[in-house]
């Protein structure tokens, strides 16, 4: 395993967490006259040349958006071959991730994947939970919203009262309770929306647009959003020219409340 300490010249102005709406597949396989799946293919194909330059660039956390909860209704050829498709990444794609120094981990609700797909998931995170170079976060039978309503059912199973229930303690519930806000997102596709991804992690994020379809994204296609990014003025709230910093980002992932 090679675990390398990306430095970056610029670092204050490389988003710490990136993360992703993997938007387009199926339009870039309808433009070829190909199956939907095939552009899903593509679209996977593309993923490890995206996390070798996030690691290059200094990114420490990338989240990909592969499946949402209401993509299952989708039609049932298409999950079923997204599924297999997911499976078999995981199967091929973790010993190259593990080499990369990736640590893969996963955001959604695992129990509601099958059987065979939970123990590949596990496997993986197992495989490289030591590795520090990248946390690869895939959003996988994912909800934003769902997996707020899990936390709220979490906190009142804990007898948690009403006195200690703040905007820490419910991030703290969250399934993204082991990494930061997402300082950047990116979607794919032309489509200028969030789609009930990290709805409550992004309050804060730089959310940043491309047409360029998900299997076409690449090296060039990141360096433009991270320039986008660099030049943004992040205020959390405040009025003055803050650095571009998330405050919250050293001390606890939670951002501070607007005044
Ligand atoms: C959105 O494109 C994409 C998805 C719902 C699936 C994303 C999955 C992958 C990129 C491949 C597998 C992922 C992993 C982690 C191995 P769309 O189908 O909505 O495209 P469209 O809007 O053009 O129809």
């Amino acid at each position: 395993m090679e675990n390398s300490n990306p430095s970056n010249s610029s670092s204050n102005k490389v988003p710490t967490h990136v993360a992703i709406i993997m938007d387009g597949n199926g339009r870039w396989a309808k433009q070829r006259g190909w199956p939907r799946l095939l552009g899903h293919r593509a679209g996977s194909q593309n993923i490890r040349g995206i996390i070798g330059a996030c690691i290059e660039r200094g990114v420490r956390f990338l989240t990909l958006y592969a499946f949402s909860t209401e993509n299952w209704s989708r039609p049932k050829l298409e999950v079923v071959g997204l599924m297999h498709l997911i499976g078999d990444y995981i199967d091929r794609e973790t010993p190259n991730l593990h080499k990369m120094g990736v640590k893969i981990n996963h955001i959604g609700d695992i129990d509601g994947l099958s059987k065979s797909l939970q123990k590949k998931i596990r496997n993986a995170i197992n495989v490289t939970r030591d590795n520090i170079n990248i946390t690869v976060s895939v959003a996988l039978n994912y909800g934003g919203r769902q997996d707020i309503v899990q936390a709220v059912r979490n906190i009142v199973a804990n007898d948690v009262t009403s006195e200690q229930v703040n905007e820490k303690l419910v991030a703290d519930y969250l399934g993204t309770r082991n990494i930061p806000e997402p300082d950047l997102v990116i979607r794919t596709s032309g489509e200028n929306r969030l789609s009930n991804f990290l709805v409550w992690e992004t309050a804060y994020s730089e959310l940043w647009f491309t047409p360029v379809l998900w299997p076409d994204f690449n090296q060039k296609t990141l360096d433009e959003a991270l320039l986008a990014y660099s030049g943004r003025n992040r205020r959390f709230g405040l009025v003055s020219n803050t650095p571009n910093q998330n405050p919250a980002s050293n001390t606890s992932f939670i951002s501070q409340p607007e005044t």
